[in-house]
This record gives structure tokens, C-alpha cells and sequence, in this order.
């Protein structure tokens, strides 16, 4: 036998468990209309969770900077302090307003790559996406109408344009892209948040969802590109400012919005990792369940480098967790 390679650690199975904690976390808040300690508890989980791992890791995307955010900011420092060197890019809870008023989609995410191995967007808040499952990855151009995208991904896989279903965020932004969408004969599936999921929907087989199109968080752009790619599917990403004041804090910088980065310029890494777990139910991951004296979470994990994706169900002795982490879950 010839190995090429030696099997290596798999960070990715470390991250996990920073996602389903922060999942477990959540999950106390499910329904209860309050966004924001959702999020702190969720936001604490997850770094108590990431300080136990050998890494030198640096917050790259977080809940923005330090002074406008206690959460886990950019900048701020985690792992045990050795260890590779290591760029995080978090959301412990994707689709905080899904987790206060009990919708689905809600999920727990961390994506992590190598020094200089994410995209900085900068001052760049809103970005139009465009992310397709691997067999259509050669069919995307943001640059052309969603008419003509849908068109071409219809052709790569082997489907009629009316047999495709498009995730879209359920915004006053996208009334003309739904009506382009709809004009061009595919079918829409609406959501109020959460288009990290969206685009693992698209690329993951066996969801409904074919496509992601439409303008969402640009740092929430960066997370889903490294789970796009490490999965070998195709997404492209544009700048595009939703307020006068982000418009203005993007000139006479190097961004501009005119230009379409691809999946290579969003994650140029290839030794990547990435983790989901599910808080509500979704397309791919069930939510949080609760069942003798249990905790059920459902969570994805991929790795970059060999490209595994691996699904994980964890059942979680929540006496036990109390005992050692307080009332946390
Ligand atoms: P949060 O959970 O951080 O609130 O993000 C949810 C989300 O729906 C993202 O999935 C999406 O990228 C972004 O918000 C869209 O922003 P907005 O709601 O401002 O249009």
C-alpha cells in the first residue's frame, strides 16, 4: 500500500462541537421573541467551547468589532494558543429572528481556513449571491441576468427551467428579482432569514433548492463559501450596498461594486473546515430535540481537504452538561 499522505487532524470534528453547543444553547430561546440574549447565550457556548481547542485562531468574521459587540468580535483571539495558526469565521446563531420566533432554518455555523484564507469584506455588509450545487458550478454568471442564469443551470442539469427551485430571502429588495425569477418560469422558495443555509440548500443534494440568488449578509457570503467549495459546488458574490452610509465607506477603497468575486477569490484556502449544527428544522439538519433526559442535536461537518462530509447526530446527557456547565443548556 502506498500512502501519499498521512491522515491528518480533522479540526473540523473540534469545531463541531463549538456548533452544537451554541445549538444547545439557542435552543433555551426557541420562540421566546427575544432575539438578542438568543444570541449571547448562544455567543458564549460557543466561545467557552472554542478555547479548549489546540489552535492559534483569530475571529476574521464575527458579530463585528469589539466595542459595538460583547460577542465573539473581529479580532478577538481564541484556542489554547497552539497549535496551527488558524482564521475563523463564526455565526452561532444564522437567523437569530428565526430562533426568537420558532421558524425553521435557524442553524449554528463556524468555517475555518488558514492565514489569509478568507475573503475580508471589509466595510462591504450586503453582497448578491449566486450559488449553484456542483454539476451547474460552470453555468453561474452574476454578471448576466437571473433569466440567462437559470437558463444555463437548467441546461446543466438536465432539467427545464420550470423544474427549478430558487432560495430567496423574503425582502422589499428582491420584489424584482422574484419577478424575474417567476417571469422566467422557475419557481421561488421564500424564507425571512438564513441564507447560509440557502446556500448549503443549493448544494447539497436531496434539498428542493437548485439555486441561491439574491442580496444577504456579505460575512454570512464568506462562511457559505467555504462549505460551497470544499463541497465542489459554484458561487459568485457582488458587493451591493443597501444604505447611502455603506455606499460611502466603500469608495476609495479597493472594493468595488461592480466586480463579481468568485468561489476562489471568497475562500482561496484549501485546507478548510466547516460545521452546521441545526437549532429549528430545516432543509438538511433537524433542529434541537429534547427526549428522556436527552438533547438531540443534527449537524454537518465538512473538511476541505478530502472534501468528507460527514453527518452527526450527538445525543447530549443534558444532567450531566448542567453539572459541568451550569444552567448554559
Ligand atoms: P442574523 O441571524 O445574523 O440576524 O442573519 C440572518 C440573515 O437572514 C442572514 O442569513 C442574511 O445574510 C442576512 O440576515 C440578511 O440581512 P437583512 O435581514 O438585514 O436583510
Amino acid at each position: 500500500m502506498i500512502v501519499t499522505e498521512r491522515p491528518t487532524r480533522n479540526l473540523s470534528l473540534d469545531l463541531l462541537r463549538s456548533t452544537e453547543a451554541a445549538a444547545l444553547a439557542a435552543a433555551r430561546w426557541v420562540g421566546l421573541g427575544n432575539k438578542n440574549d438568543g444570541d449571547q447565550a448562544a455567543v458564549d457556548a460557543m466561545r467557552l467551547l472554542l478555547g479548549t481547542i489546540p489552535m492559534r485562531a483569530r475571529v476574521v468574521i464575527g458579530e463585528g468589532e469589539k466595542d459595538k459587540a460583547p460577542m465573539l468580535y473581529n479580532g478577538e483571539e481564541l484556542g489554547t494558543g497552539e497549535g496551527p495558526e488558524t482564521e475563523l469565521a463564526v455565526d452561532p446563531i444564522e437567523g437569530t429572528r428565526l430562533v426568537a420566533h420558532g421558524r425553521p432554518g435557524a442553524i449554528s455555523v463556524i468555517a475555518a481556513a488558514e492565514k489569509g484564507g478568507l475573503f475580508n469584506p471589509g466595510p462591504g455588509f450586503y453582497a448578491a449571491k449566486l450559488v449553484v450545487g456542483s454539476e451547474a458550478r460552470e453555468a453561474i454568471n452574476l454578471a448576466a441576468s437571473p433569466e440567462e442564469n437559470l437558463r444555463s443551470i437548467a441546461k446543466a442539469l438536465g432539467k427545464r427551467v420550470r423544474e427549478l427551485t430558487v432560495f430567496v430571502l423574503d425582502k422589499p429588495r428582491h420584489a424584482r428579482l422574484i419577478d424575474q425569477i417567476r417571469h422566467a418560469g422557475a419557481r421561488v422558495s421564500l424564507h425571512t432569514d438564513g441564507d447560509v443555509a440557502g446556500a448549503l440548500a443549493a448544494v447539497l443534494p436531496d434539498t428542493g433548492i437548485d439555486v441561491l440568488m439574491g442580496t444577504g449578509g456579505t460575512p454570512e457570503g464568506v462562511i457559505a463559501a467555504v462549505a460551497v467549495k470544499a463541497l465542489g459546488g459554484g458561487m459568485q458574490m457582488r458587493l451591493d450596498p443597501q444604505s447611502e452610509e455603506e455606499r460611502w465607506a466603500l469608495v476609495n477603497t479597493e472594493y468595488n461594486t461592480q466586480r463579481v468575486y468568485t468561489l476562489e477569490e471568497l475562500c482561496p484556502a484549501e485546507d478548510t473546515h466547516f460545521a452546521a449544527t441545526g437549532i429549528t428544522d430545516g432543509q438538511f439538519l433537524r433542529g434541537v430535540r429534547y427526549r428522556d433526559h436527552h438533547a438531540i442535536t443534527h449537524s454537518l461537518v465538512i473538511r476541505g481537504h478530502t472534501g468528507t462530509l460527514r453527518y452527526i447526530e450527538s445525543h447530549h446527557r443534558l444532567e450531566k452538561l448542567r453539572a459541568i456547565s451550569g444552567e448554559l443548556y
